[in-house]
């Protein structure tokens, strides 16, 4: 079976030359449909610059990439916007959720970016934002609501539309630990509903939590192992 992501010897060099940074330094990888796997490295080591290949952002310097069997190294801007609003939910590291839009209109922005009438997408954000526990916030603005709360935002964001793969970068970094379990909780339900999620991390913590193990240094794998 064709897995769902598949790199190829994909590098990134930032500033090539004496001062380079090798941050994808050939990088191979196949992750299957329905997997629950963590990256995990320290800060500096690759992880957000892979997630954009990944979450077809960026593009590589070289390398190939397959997702869904389909070649998505080669494809115009258009194309891969219509894969990603299609395909993968993205959690940031650091939530970049718009200020000036209370929850609900967070929530709603992807959704208008696929197509969906005003009316339909509220209910979709809506539901969404229950599933996180925030449905008594949907009227409040980022700086109006908890860290952990406005990480729930980003993933109800990341959720609404029901993409098949879910991609977060340091899900819980900056949470306590109770915003950790919920948030580690709603991603493993993900996982059940037969979604991929990759989760990006440097906390063996979380790491302990999932099925598989890449681990990530100075921009190539180094491990990849299966949680026992
Ligand atoms: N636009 C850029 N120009 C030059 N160097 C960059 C650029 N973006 C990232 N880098 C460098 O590439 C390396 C990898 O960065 P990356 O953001 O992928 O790390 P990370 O593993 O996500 O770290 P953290 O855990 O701190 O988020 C770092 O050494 C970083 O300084
Ligand atoms: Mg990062």
């Amino acid at each position: 079976m064709e897995p769902l992501i598949r790199v190829k010897n994909m590098y990134k060099i930032y500033n090539p030359g004496e001062n380079e940074v090798r941050a994808l330094d050939d990088v191979s990888l196949e992750i299957n449909q329905g997997e629950f796997i963590a990256i995990v490295g320290h800060s500096g080591s690759g992880k957000s610059t892979f997630m954009n290949m990944l979450g077809c952002l960026d593009t590589p310097d070289s390398g190939e990439y397959f997702l869904d069997g389909k070649d998505v190294a080669n494809l115009s801007d258009n194309e891969l916007s219509d894969i990603r609003n299609h395909k993968i939910g993205f959690i940031f590291q650091g939530f970049n959720l718009i200020p000036n839009l209370d929850a609900l209109g967070n929530v709603e922005l992807p959704l208008i970016y696929r197509g969906l009438g005003k009316q339909q997408r509220k209910e979709i954000a809506g539901e969404a934002l229950s599933k996180v526990g925030l449905e008594n916030r949907m009227d409040h603005r980022p700086n109006q609501l908890s860290g952990g709360q406005q990480q729930r935002v980003a993933v109800a964001r990341a959720i609404a539309a029901q993409p098949p793969i879910i991609l977060a970068d340091e899900p819980t970094g900056n949470l306590d630990s109770k915003s950790t379990i919920e948030i580690m909780n709603i991603l493993k339900d993900l996982h059940k509903s037969g979604r991929t999620v990759i989760i990006i991390t440097h906390d063996d913590e979380i790491a302990n939590q999932v099925d598989r193990v890449v681990r990530i240094m100075d921009g190539k794998i180094v491990s990849d192992s299966v949680n026992p």
